[in-house]
C-alpha cells in the first residue's frame, strides 16, 4: 500500500518520462531502462522527448528509427493523444484531454495537490538572514532572509527536516568601541536606540569618538582584550548590546512573517569554544600550516592574482580568530554534531570565493564528503531605481523597518479607491505591501542584481506579488457571488471543453515539479515563475470562459477548475511566505 498522505505525482513530465523509459526498454532492451527521457516543453505539442538522439549513439542505430519505435508505443498509451517524430528524431507528444482532466480532478481531491513528499527526507541546515550586531540590517539582508525563508518552507513541506541557522555577526574587534560607547550613553538610552533599529547612528557615534578621542580609542582597545579574555562585566555589556539589536531583528522578522525566531540564532560567538580545537584538527590532518606566524589553509586551485597560493586564515599571528575560522567551525559542527546531509548558505554573491574556499578546505579535512553536500546559494545585489546600491529617497542607507512602512503606505495608495473601511484597507495594504516586497526578491533569479522599485513591485499587472494575490482574490469573489465555499469543492469532474481550460489544467499539473525545482539549487524563483504562469493562464480562462453563467455540468467543471487554481495559488504563495488577502 502506498501512503495516501505521501501524495501522488500529477506531473505530466514525470509521467511521460516514465512512459518513454518503458518504451525505450521494450524496444532496445532492459539495459536502457535508466536512459534519460529528456522531456522538455515544446512549441509544437505539449512536450517533446529528445531521448532518441543520445540513445542512437549508445545503441548504434539511427535516431529517427529509435524515435519512430518509441513514438508508436507512446501513442498507444492512454495518457497520450499523439506522438509524432519530427526532424532527426525529436518526438512531439500531446497529452489526451481526458487524461489531463482526470489528473486535475485527482489533484483537486489530494490534500497535497499532487506534490508527493520526498522519498528520501534529508536533514538540511539552511544558513540565512545573518545580519550583524554592529551594522544596520540592510536590503541585502532582507533578500537573503526572504529567499532563505522560502527555501525553508519548501523543504519542510516536502518532508525534509530543516535546521534554520541565523549566523549573526556578534563578535569581533569592533565591539570594543561599541561597548565603550554603550557605557558612555547609558544602558537604557542604548537600548532605546538599538531596539528601534538606529544601529548605524549608534555605530557612527562610536566610530567618531574612536577617531577623534585618543583616550576613547585606548579604552576601546582595552575593552576588546577584556571581551576576548572573558571578563564577566564586559561579557554582560556585550550581551546587552547583542540582545538589544536582536530585539530589532525579531520585530522585522515578525513584520515580514518569516519563520526565524530566537531559537534559530546560531551567532558567530556560538563557535568560539570550538575554534582552538578546529585549528588543532586541521593542523594535525596536515590541512593547515603555519605561514608568516598565522595558521592558514591553502585549498588546491585557489591562487591570488600573482599566481601565489591563496589561503584562508584560521588563526592570525596575534592568536585571534576571524570569519574564516568561525565558518570552518560551523561547517564541522553542522556535519558532525547536527548530522546534516545538506548545507545551504543563502548569502550575498560577494562571498562566493569565501565559501568556495571554506568548502574546499572542509573537503580536504573529510568533513564534506560525497554524502554531505554544501551549496552556496549566492544572492545578488539590490539596486535602487538609479541602478546604484539601494538608498532611501533622502540618500541615506535604508532602515529596513522604514522600507517596510513605505511599501505598506504605497500599497494603501494603490488600493485606496476600493475600500472605505480604513481598518480593512490597512490590513489588505499590509498583505499587499509586504507581499510585493517579498515577491520582488523571489521572482528574479536569486543571484541576479535586481532593482528595487516599489512602483513596479506594486503594479497590479505583470510578474508581481499583487498580480498573483489579485488572481486569487478574483477566484474567491466568484465563489462569494455563488454563495459557495471554494474549500468545499473537492471533486470535479473537470471537463476540458476549450483551449483555455485545457491550458490552465495542464499548467496546474506542473505544481509538484515547480516545488521540487526550488530545492535543487535553492531557487524560489522557479516556483514564482510557475505561479505567474498559472495566474496568466487563469486570466485567459477568466476572460474567455464564463463560470457562473455556464450551463451545468460545465459550470460545475469550471468551478472545480477555479477551486483548484485557488488552492495551488494560495499554497504556492504560502510556500514563498506570501499571504493572500481575502479580498482585494
Ligand atoms: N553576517 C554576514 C554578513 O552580513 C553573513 C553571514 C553568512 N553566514 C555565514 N555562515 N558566513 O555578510
Amino acid at each position: 500500500m502506498t501512503d495516501p498522505e505521501a501524495g501522488q505525482t500529477t506531473d505530466p513530465e514525470a509521467v511521460l518520462g516514465a512512459l518513454v523509459q518503458r518504451a525505450v526498454a521494450a524496444e532496445l532492451g532492459p539495459a536502457y531502462a535508466d536512459a534519460d527521457p529528456l522531456i522538455r516543453p515544446s512549441d509544437f505539442a505539449d512536450f517533446q522527448s529528445n531521448a532518441a538522439m543520445s540513445l542512437a549513439r549508445r545503441a548504434d542505430r539511427r535516431p529517427r528509427d529509435i524515435a519512430e519505435l518509441v513514438a508508436d508505443r507512446l501513442a498507444a498509451a492512454a495518457a497520450v493523444a499523439s506522438a509524432e517524430v519530427s526532424g532527426p528524431g525529436f518526438i512531439n507528444i500531446s497529452l489526451a484531454d481526458d487524461w489531463i482532466a482526470g489528473q486535475a480532478s485527482a489533484q483537486l481531491d489530494d490534500p497535497r495537490l499532487g506534490v508527493p513528499r520526498a522519498e528520501q527526507p534529508q536533514r538540511v541546515v539552511v544558513d540565512y538572514s545573518a545580519p550583524n550586531v554592529a551594522k544596520e540590517m540592510h536590503v541585502g539582508h532582507l533578500r537573503t532572509t526572504v529567499v532563505g525563508d522560502a527555501v525553508v518552507r519548501v523543504l519542510e513541506w516536502l518532508g525534509h527536516e530543516v535546521i534554520r541557522a541565523n549566523h549573526i555577526g556578534d563578535w569581533g574587534t569592533q565591539f570594543g568601541l561599541l561597548l565603550e560607547h554603550l557605557l558612555d550613553v547609558g544602558e537604557q538610552a542604548a537600548y532605546e536606540q538599538l531596539a528601534a533599529g538606529e544601529i548605524n547612528v549608534f555605530y557612527q557615534a562610536a566610530k567618531q569618538k574612536f577617531d577623534d578621542d585618543p583616550a576613547f580609542a585606548e579604552r576601546s582597545r582595552r575593552r576588546v582584550v577584556s571581551l576576548q579574555s572573558g571578563d564577566p562585566e564586559t561579557l554582560r555589556l556585550w550581551q546587552l548590546l547583542v540582545h538589544d539589536t536582536e530585539q530589532y531583528y525579531s520585530t522585522i522578522y515578525q513584520r515580514l512573517g518569516v519563520m526565524l525566531t530566537d531559537a534559530d540564532l546560531a551567532p558567530e560567538s556560538f563557535y568560539n569554544d570550538m575554534l582552538a580545537d578546529v585549528c588543532d584538527e586541521l593542523e594535525s590532518l596536515g590541512v593547515a600550516v603555519i605561514s608568516d606566524g598565522a595558521l592558514c589553509a591553502f585549498p588546491p586551485g585557489f591562487t591570488a592574482r600573482d599566481g601565489s597560493p591563496q589561503p584562508i586564515i584560521l588563526r592570525k599571528s596575534d592568536g585571534g580568530y576571524g570569519y574564516d575560522a568561525t565558518d570552518m567551525a560551523a561547517i564541522r559542527y553542522r556535519v558532525r554534531d547536527l548530522g546534516a546531509d545538506r548545507l545551504i548558505y543563502v548569502v550575498g554573491s560577494d562571498q562566493s570565493l569565501h565559501f568556495a574556499m571554506i568548502f574546499a578546505v572542509a573537503r580536504q579535512a573529510g568533513w564534506l564528503t560525497d554524502k554531505v553536500r554544501a551549496d552556496h546559494a549566492p544572492i545578488g545585489m539590490v539596486a535602487g531605481a538609479d541602478g546604484k546600491r539601494f538608498r532611501t529617497r533622502s540618500g541615506g542607507s535604508v532602515k529596513l523597518s522604514s522600507l517596510i512602512d513605505e511599501a505598506i503606505d504605497r500599497a494603501e495608495e494603490v488600493i485606496r479607491d476600493r475600500y472605505d473601511d480604513p481598518e480593512q484597507r490597512h490590513q489588505i495594504a499590509q498583505a499587499v505591501g509586504i507581499g510585493a516586497l517579498k515577491y520582488g526578491d523571489l521572482s528574479v533569479a536569486r543571484d541576479s542584481r535586481y532593482v528595487l522599485d516599489l512602483d513596479r513591485l506594486l503594479a497590479l499587472t505583470g510578474n508581481t506579488g499583487p498580480y498573483l494575490q489579485y488572481a486569487a482574490a478574483r477566484i474567491r469573489s466568484i465563489f462569494g457571488r455563488a454563495g459557495l465555499d471554494p474549500a468545499a469543492v473537492r471533486s470535479g469532474p473537470i471537463e476540458l471543453g476549450t483551449a483555455a481550460e485545457r491550458a490552465l489544467a495542464l499548467r496546474l499539473l506542473g505544481f509538484g515539479r515547480a516545488v521540487e525545482d526550488v530545492t535543487l539549487a535553492a531557487e524560489p524563483h522557479r516556483l514564482a515563475a510557475f505561479l505567474f504562469d498559472v495566474a496568466s493562464a487563469f486570466t485567459t480562462f477568466y476572460e474567455q470562459c464564463p463560470v457562473l453563467q455556464a450551463p451545468t455540468p460545465t459550470r460545475q467543471s469550471r468551478l472545480a477548475l477555479c477551486a483548484l487554481t485557488l488552492r495551488v495559488l494560495v499554497t504556492g504563495l504560502g510556500l514563498l511566505g506570501i499571504g493572500v488577502p481575502e479580498r482585494m
